[in-house]
């Protein structure tokens, strides 16, 4: 997309969820706007569940360009919307919306695409032939596993396991990815008996500063563990990693500049850098 075709544009962006407030995302994207020299304003707005269908009908009609989507509202939206990507429909949920050139409203998920983009380019990680823990069986993992399915093969983990406390739910996550991406269910004392390179922490645990009970046998030499989740200080699964012999472990802050890079690119056909703006938020 050129420059020309660009002036053409949706100028009017935002974030809905609740609470909203603790967003970084406006600040993230007006950065994005300045750097890659776009004119575009981005808001957040707190929504109720029981007026999201008629806040989002509106932020459209009214010629709103796209709207990213945080808790509660991924799985609400997604199912709201009239086409839904890939990886959208693999992860079941929808963190970016816009309408398609036929006015239907689209639902995209960047989740995924937004941390393997943060470990490449800002932490120098590969995936492609290594052994992947993914710890927990919930939206947060199904999303980057959709992202992972999105990748040719080459480009792929050689394992995939996903180890939670509910097997059931991790059983019933290798049954939905049949097909498009090998992977295997696990208990977490299974998944301890053996070494991975990269280990990445898809868990709500951390919100109670809880850790998922993982023996420090998993983390094989020099491997990487990711916490999804970031805070002012080390995350409790982040001190856990590093005091076990990781030989990094950074936390999702890089993940949430990542999403909100692939959605401004899904939007505007461009591609924001991310290590400065992640830089700027610590
Ligand atoms: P999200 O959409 O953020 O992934 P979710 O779908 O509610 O949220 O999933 C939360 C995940 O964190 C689940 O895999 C959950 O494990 P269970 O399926 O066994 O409940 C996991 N989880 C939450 N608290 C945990 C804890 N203290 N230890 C280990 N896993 C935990």
């Amino acid at each position: 997309m050129s420059q020309q075709d660009r002036s053409s544009l949706p100028t009017r962006y935002g974030v809905i969820g609740k609470p909203i407030s603790h967003s970084k995302s406006p600040a993230i994207h007006t950065v994005f706007a300045q750097q890659t020299k776009q004119a575009l304003t981005y808001a957040a707005f707190e929504v109720e569940e029981a007026e999201l269908e008629a806040f989002v009908r509106e932020f459209f009609a009214g010629g709103g360009g796209g709207l990213n989507v945080t808790a509660p509202h991924k799985q609400g939206v997604f199912a709201l919307a009239q086409v839904t990507t890939p990886r959208a429909s693999l992860a079941r949920a929808a963190n970016t919306l816009y309408l398609d050139a036929k006015g239907h409203l689209v639902g995209d998920n960047t989740d995924g695409a937004g941390l393997l983009g943060d470990l490449a380019q800002n932490h120098g990680v590969k995936i492609a032939g290594k052994r992947l823990l993914m710890l927990g069986a919930g939206g947060a993992t199904r999303g980057v596993l959709a992202a992972i399915a999105d990748l040719p093969a080459a480009e792929r983990p050689a394992t995939i396991t996903v180890a939670n406390r509910t097997l059931e739910k991790a059983e019933a996550l290798v049954t939905d990815f049949a097909g498009k991406l090998s992977v295997t269910a696990s208990s977490y004392a299974q998944a301890g008996e053996t070494c991975y390179d990269i280990l990445i922490n898809g868990t709500s645990a951390g919100f109670g500063g809880e850790l998922p009970p993982l023996s420090p046998a998993a983390l094989g030499e020099g491997c990487c563990c990711y916490d999804m989740m970031y805070s002012s200080q080390q995350t409790a699964f982040q001190a856990w990693a590093l005091s076990h012999g990781a030989a990094l472990a950074p936390d999702g802050l890089g993940m949430l500049v990542g999403q909100a890079a692939e959605a401004f690119f899904v939007w505007r056909g461009v591609r924001p850098e991310t290590e400065s703006v992640i830089a700027s938020l610590r």
